[in-house]
């Protein structure tokens, strides 16, 4: 039974999935995020009550699985950039495996949707063992993360229902600028002024994310252009690596096509040779410092007859202009981007599924909250 014929008339609304009603919740629940915490441009998390162990931290882990991981991939590339603080991530399930040498002022960070993991459980009770404090970051009030951990957030796009995680994955992300800023700014380790441009684009991303959504109709006909594909990679380089990884754990999830993430450069590397006429990669393209040498190496997948489809900042539309598909996302400080970008793929994702007939909210073999090891 699907999760939509489940649920009562008045939470379908207007939409036929759940996925899709949570991928357009995002157009509030990410600015809800944000304004608790964004004032006058700059990060406040002071009402949390994480101070102590949130600025005395000279090293930070950042853990989850699946989705929540990614979202610390891109915590790690915004709190080492802003914050100047050393940070790792890593997956739960490896984590507990890994002989750490764990030192004074250092602090974990567990993101999970549910706050039940079994994996990231395992890893915040490593870090408890050896003093260690730990910060969760959940969507869930009442759960165990929290319980054990020593303070925790909660997040705010409400209830997640669909099994592929959309709405929290964007307020995971959130909550990364928040730490990333708010670490900066209390360290002193940024220009207070482009924090606080950082800060005011962050508050004005509604109309941003329009932008994006407002492209829904062409990214439901690119999905239906390639709704017969078996294989594709994602591909970025620096916070688009990230995402990219995120796209494709999403397409996997609901569609069952064969999706890897790749850092853009590594492609050259071995990965090319599996390229074959008309095969597609989804490739990020949103910071300018990169994009040169991410359009060179796209430019290789050409040459093997693969096809591309961009994700591309409106100011780097003339770098991908022969690339097959192009979908554009607003111009935004390239730190944010990861908010808009991922957007796409969700959709991508969730069209890639309805048109391959498959039950996009209920995935075949996946649960929503992993409590096994
Ligand atoms: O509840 P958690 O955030 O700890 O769950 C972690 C992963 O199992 C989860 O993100 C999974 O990868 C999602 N189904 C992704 O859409």
């Amino acid at each position: 039974m699907s999760v939509m014929s489940q649920l009562p008339e008045y939470e379908k609304g207007i939409y036929n999935h759940i996925m899709i009603k949570e991928i357009h919740q995002q157009e509030k629940t990410i600015s809800l995020e944000l304004a608790d915490y964004i004032k006058d441009g700059l990060a406040d998390l002071s009402s949390l009550g994480i101070d102590d162990i949130l600025l005395s931290a000279e090293k930070i882990y950042l853990i989850g699985c699946g989705t929540a991981y990614h979202a610390g991939l891109v915590g790690r590339t915004l709190i080492e950039k802003l914050a100047g603080i050393p940070v790792e991530s890593d997956i739960a399930s490896e984590f507990g495996y890994r002989h750490i040498p764990w030192r004074k002022n250092q602090l974990m960070v567990v993101i999970s949707q549910s706050g039940e993991t079994s994996d990231t459980l395992m890893a915040l009770r490593e870090a408890k063992k050896h003093g260690v404090p730990v910060l969760a970051i959940t969507n869930a009030q009442d759960c165990t993360m929290n319980r054990e951990a020593d303070r925790f957030m909660v997040i705010k796009p409400g209830p997640e229902l669909a099994i592929a995680s959309t709405k929290a994955y964007t307020s995971q992300l959130v909550v990364m600028y928040l730490l990333a800023l708010y670490l900066a700014d209390k360290k002193g380790t940024y220009d207070k002024a482009e924090l606080k441009e950082i800060g005011h684009e962050l508050m004005g991303i509604d109309a941003a994310i329009e932008k994006v959504f407002a492209q829904e109709e062409k990214i439901m006909n690119i999905a239906w252009r390639y709704r017969h594909i078996e294989d594709t990679f994602y591909l970025g380089r620096g916070l688009d690596a990230a995402v990219a990884m995120e796209g494709a754990l999403k397409l996997k999830e609901t569609s069952y096509i064969h999706s890897e993430a790749y850092a853009t450069g590594e492609l050259k590397h071995g990965p090319i040779a599996v390229i074959t006429p008309g095969m597609p990669a989804v490739a990020l393209v949103t910071q300018e410092k990169t994009a040169d040498k991410s359009i060179a190496n796209l430019q290789e997948i050409r040459k093997n007859g693969g096809h591309i489809i961009a994700v591309c900042s409106e100011k780097l539309v003339s770098l991908c202009g022969e690339f097959e598909e192009i979908i554009t996302i607003p111009n935004v400080n390239s730190d944010i981007t990861p908010l808009l970008s991922v957007l796409p793929l969700q959709l991508f994702a969730y069209y890639m599924a309805v048109f391959r007939g498959n039950d996009v909210d209920k995935p075949r073999g996946l649960t929503k909250s992993v409590q096994v090891e």
